[in-house]
This record gives C-alpha cells, sequence and structure tokens, in this order.
C-alpha cells in the first residue's frame, strides 16, 4: 500500500521536481537489469484503474503493461463505458473507486477534473493528460535525455503550440537544471502562470529559459528539438490554428542550424508532413520511439514510488 505519510499524486511535473533525477535513474535500472523486472513485483495485490475521457495508444499500453510487470492488476475504464460524465460526479466516483483500486491514472480534457479528482481520492491519482499538463510524457522525455546525453550539450529547444506537453517539457527540464528555448507564434504561447512556475525553478537550479516567435533563433545550437501536433486532442473545431503555424515545420533546413549530434523528439502521434518531415522524424537523429518505450519504465518507477514507497527504496539498494 501506499507508504508516503500523506497520500502523493501527480497532476503535474513539478509535484515531484525534487525526486525527478532518482525517479528517471530507478528507470533506467530498471529498464537496463537483466532478469529485475522478473523477481521485483511491488504492486502484488494493487489493481491500478486508467480512466480515458480521450483516445490513447502509447499511455495505454504503456500503463497496462507496466502494471501488469510490477505484478499489479491493470484496470482501464473508457469514459463511455462508466458512469462518470453521465450520472455520477467525479467525487462520487473519486469515493467509490478509492474503495477498490490503489492507484488511479486519468487521461481528461479539463485539468480542473483531474485536481478534483485527486482532491476527492484516498489513493494516489496520477494525471495521464489533461489541457494543461502531461507529467508522464516529460518524465520519459528526461529519461530519453539523460540516456542519450548525460549532459545535454546545448539547450532543449522547442518549437510549436505552447500546449500540454510543452508545460510539463518545460517544467521537468529546468528542475533538472536543462536550458530552454522555446518558439511559439504569436498567440499560442504557454500558460502564464507555468511560465512563472518555471522561472521560480530555474532561479533554484540556474537554468535559463528563452522565448521567441522565430524557430531558426531556438533552435540554434540546440542539444534536444521538440515538436508536437499544432492542434490537440479536444481543439479539432480550432481549423484556423493550422494556419499560425507556417514556418514551424522541423525540416532539414531548419534542423541544419543545430548541433549535428541533437536529437529529435516527439511524445507521438506524429503528424507526419505537417509538424515534422518523414527526413527527421525518420533520421539517425530522432530518439521518438525510445520516448515511446520510456513512457513504460518511467511510469513504473512512478507507480512504485507512489503505491509503495518501502518497495521502491528497497529496489534502489538491491539493485
Ligand atoms: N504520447 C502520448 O500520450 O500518446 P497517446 O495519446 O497514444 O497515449
Ligand atoms: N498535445 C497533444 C499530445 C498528445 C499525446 C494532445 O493533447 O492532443
Amino acid at each position: 500500500m501506499n507508504d508516503h505519510e500523506e497520500k502523493r499524486d501527480l497532476l503535474a511535473i513539478d509535484d515531484f521536481k525534487k525526486e525527478l533525477p532518482d525517479l528517471i535513474n530507478w528507470a533506467i535500472k530498471m529498464k537496463n537489469g537483466e532478469g529485475i523486472v522478473d523477481e521485483f513485483k511491488p504492486l502484488e495485490g494493487m489493481s491500478i484503474g486508467s480512466i480515458y475521457e480521450k483516445p490513447s495508444t502509447r499511455t495505454r499500453v504503456s500503463f497496462e503493461v507496466g502494471v501488469s510487470k510490477l505484478g499489479g492488476q491493470p484496470i482501464t475504464l473508457l469514459s463511455n463505458d462508466i458512469q462518470l460524465g453521465k450520472s455520477e460526479s467525479i467525487a462520487d466516483t473519486a469515493a467509490v473507486l478509492s474503495r477498490f483500486l490503489d492507484g488511479i491514472t486519468y487521461r481528461c480534457f479539463k485539468h480542473e477534473d483531474a485536481l478534483d479528482l485527486a482532491k476527492y481520492s484516498t489513493i494516489p491519482v496520477i494525471n495521464a493528460l489533461s489541457d494543461l499538463h502531461h507529467p508522464c510524457q516529460a518524465a520519459a522525455d528526461l529519461m530519453t535525455i539523460t540516456e542519450h546525453k548525460k549532459n545535454v550539450n546545448g539547450h532543449i529547444s522547442w518549437v510549436g503550440d505552447g500546449n500540454n506537453v510543452f508545460h510539463d517539457l518545460l517544467l521537468a527540464s529546468v528542475s533538472m537544471g536543462h536550458d530552454v528555448s522555446y518558439a511559439t507564434p504569436i498567440g499560442y504561447e504557454p500558460n502564464a502562470t507555468i511560465i512563472d512556475r518555471a522561472n521560480r525553478i530555474s532561479e533554484e537550479t540556474g537554468a535559463k529559459i528563452i522565448s521567441t516567435n522565430d524557430p531558426v533563433e531556438a533552435v540554434t545550437d540546440a542539444g534536444v528539438i521538440y515538436t508536437d501536433i499544432f492542434v490537440s486532442m479536444g481543439e479539432e473545431q480550432m481549423k484556423d490554428k493550422y494556419h499560425a503555424f507556417d514556418g514551424f515545420q522541423i525540416n532539414e533546413e531548419l534542423v541544419a542550424n543545430a548541433d549535428p549530434d541533437y536529437l529529435f523528439m516527439h511524445c507521438l502521434p506524429a503528424h507526419r508532413g505537417e509538424e515534422v518531415t518523414n527526413q527527421v522524424i525518420d533520421s539517425k537523429n530522432s530518439v521518438v520511439f525510445d520516448q515511446a518505450e520510456n513512457r513504460m519504465w518511467g511510469q513504473m518507477s512512478l507507480l512504485t514510488y507512489m503505491c509503495n514507497e518501502n518497495a521502491w527504496h528497497t529496489f534502489n539498494e538491491l539493485f
């Protein structure tokens, strides 16, 4: 069961900003430790529910497989099939699920709903993507950067929408002391409150944050270039948004400005030919499928830490 004095929720990645490097190292150890996964079962006897209001490939499969590998039972709850949002409130759903489960992951439209689910649950809640945050993605992304580059030569560069994926990438990057330069079109800047939070973290870690509306400026000498789709889930009616992103495609001409060993990153799914060309996403610099795999290892570390902290520490001592 959960060994924290108070249950911990992961709603945005800065909820775990202090633990993030250790959570990542744990995940890397688990991924590379041959046979460890066969003997280490910290979620034995536990059930982890996952609620989805939006589609998912990576998040759903990585949670289902990851929970199983840790000895737990994953239970996927698609929003069409449950009472939440129809005849039952978030508060009552949270109270009921807390009687059955040991943890809940939640992919939702409105971030306030994730906050409410966490507030009314007595078990740990993990945000599996909301309109504001995607913390599990950021944990996997920083794990991927750590695996490929112990020290990022040059900054982490974001080109595209100032969206949920960027918010947590920024918070995670500055928490780990990496400089970030981001280019968004005018009107598609990140959420101002999140930028304030990132600035406060960077005062502690010494990371620099640079914002621009010029993709070339953001990627010049970058060690990492990251982008995401221009129109996120839930924004499908904002078709006009596409026009704002002219000049924001990651293509060979743009990446020529980066460090030659830069990493290309994308949370996926990618709209090839829109925000990134095939030449870039299929190039030797691209680590997008490592990012996808690392979703599972990162979440295994998070789930163990949040649901069975003693086992998380024991693993660190043993392996
Ligand atoms: N990156 C990500 O969250 O992918 P899914 O939408 O497939 O879960
Ligand atoms: N920004 C995208 C990420 C998908 C994984 C969205 O929210 O749709």
